[in-house]
C-alpha cells in the first residue's frame, strides 16, 4: 500500500497532513528518510514517525453469504444491518462493506478495514467483474437485448439518463439468468432487466473478482474469513 494511505489508515493524520509530514523529512522507512508519499510498504516495513514507530493497522477480510432483508450497512438502529454478523470484538476494528447489495439482494459481500482494496474493488477503472443470480418474471430474453446488454445501454429511468458498461448476460431458463457487470451503479442488476420489461424477483451474487461464494452457504448469513489465496486472488483482480 502507498506509505501516505498507510499512515492515514494508522491514524497519523489525514492524507494531505501526512504527505506535509513526509515532505518535512518527519517519516523514515526501514530507517531511511522517505520522500515520496507513493512509495510501496508492506507491513514488513518498519515505519517511523518523529522517530516513534508506527503501528501498521491489522488487515481482516471477511466474506459475508447476505441473506434476504438485511441492509448493507455497520449499524442501523432499526433494521437487521450486515454489521449484526461481525462478531462484538471486531466491532472497534473499523470494517466496513465493500459495496452495497440491496436490501433484498443475497449473496456475496466482502466486509474488510483495508481500504484501498475496498477502493479499487469498487472503482468502475479496475473493471472488476460481479456475477448475479437472477429469478425475474417477464418476457423472455431475445438475442438482440441480450447484445444490447453486451454492448452497453442507456438507462432513462432516473433524472439523468447513464450509460451501463458492457455487460455479460447469460439465460438460464424462462425466469433465471446470470448477469456479469464490470461497475457498481445504483441497483444495476434490477434496472437493467425493468429497461426491457423484466421484474427482478431474487438477486443473489455469487462470485466477485473471481471469488465465488461457497455453493453450501446458501443465503444464510455465514461468515467467515478470507484465506491467504483469496486475499491474493482480490488484490491481484486490483492490481495491489
Ligand atoms: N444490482 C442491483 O440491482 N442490486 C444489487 O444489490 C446489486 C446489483
Amino acid at each position: 500500500m502507498r506509505l501516505d494511505r498507510t499512515l492515514a489508515n494508522s491514524g497519523i493524520g489525514t492524507r494531505s497532513s501526512v504527505r506535509s509530514l513526509i515532505a518535512s523529512g518527519g517519516v523514515s522507512v526501514n530507517g531511511v528518510i522517505a520522500k515520496d508519499p507513493g512509495m510501496q510498504v508492506t507491513e514488513a516495513d518498519k515505519i517511523t514517525c518523529k522517530g516513534v514507530e508506527v503501528g501498521q493497522k491489522e488487515n481482516l477480510y471477511f466474506l459475508l453469504d447476505k441473506p434476504d432483508a438485511v441492509l448493507t450497512a455497520m449499524e442501523d438502529p432499526r433494521l437487521s444491518c450486515v454489521g449484526d454478523f461481525i462478531p462484538q470484538e471486531l466491532k472497534s476494528k473499523k470494517l466496513a462493506p465493500v459495496g452495497r447489495l440491496d436490501y433484498h439482494t443475497t449473496g456475496l459481500l466482502i466486509i474488510t478495514n483495508d481500504g484501498e482494496l475496498s477502493h479499487r474493488l469498487q472503482s468502475p477503472k479496475y473493471h472488476v467483474a460481479k456475477r448475479y443470480l437472477v429469478t425475474f418474471e417477464g418476457p423472455s430474453w431475445s438475442e438482440k437485448e441480450i447484445e444490447a446488454v453486451a454492448s452497453g445501454i442507456t438507462l432513462t429511468d432516473m433524472d439523468t439518463p447513464v450509460k451501463t458498461a458492457p455487460a455479460e448476460l447469460s439465460v438460464i431458463d424462462g425466469h433465471n439468468a446470470e448477469i456479469t457487470l464490470y461497475e457498481g451503479k445504483t441497483h444495476e442488476v434490477r434496472r437493467i432487466f425493468a429497461h426491457f420489461g423484466k421484474e427482478v424477483i431474487a438477486l443473489r451474487r455469487v462470485s466477485l473478482a473471481g471469488l465465488e461464494i461457497d455453493p453450501s452457504c446458501g443465503n444464510t448469513g455465514n461468515i467467515r474469513e478470507l484465506t491467504e489465496e483469496e486475499i491474493k486472488l482480490l488484490k491481484s483482480a486490483v492490481r495491489l
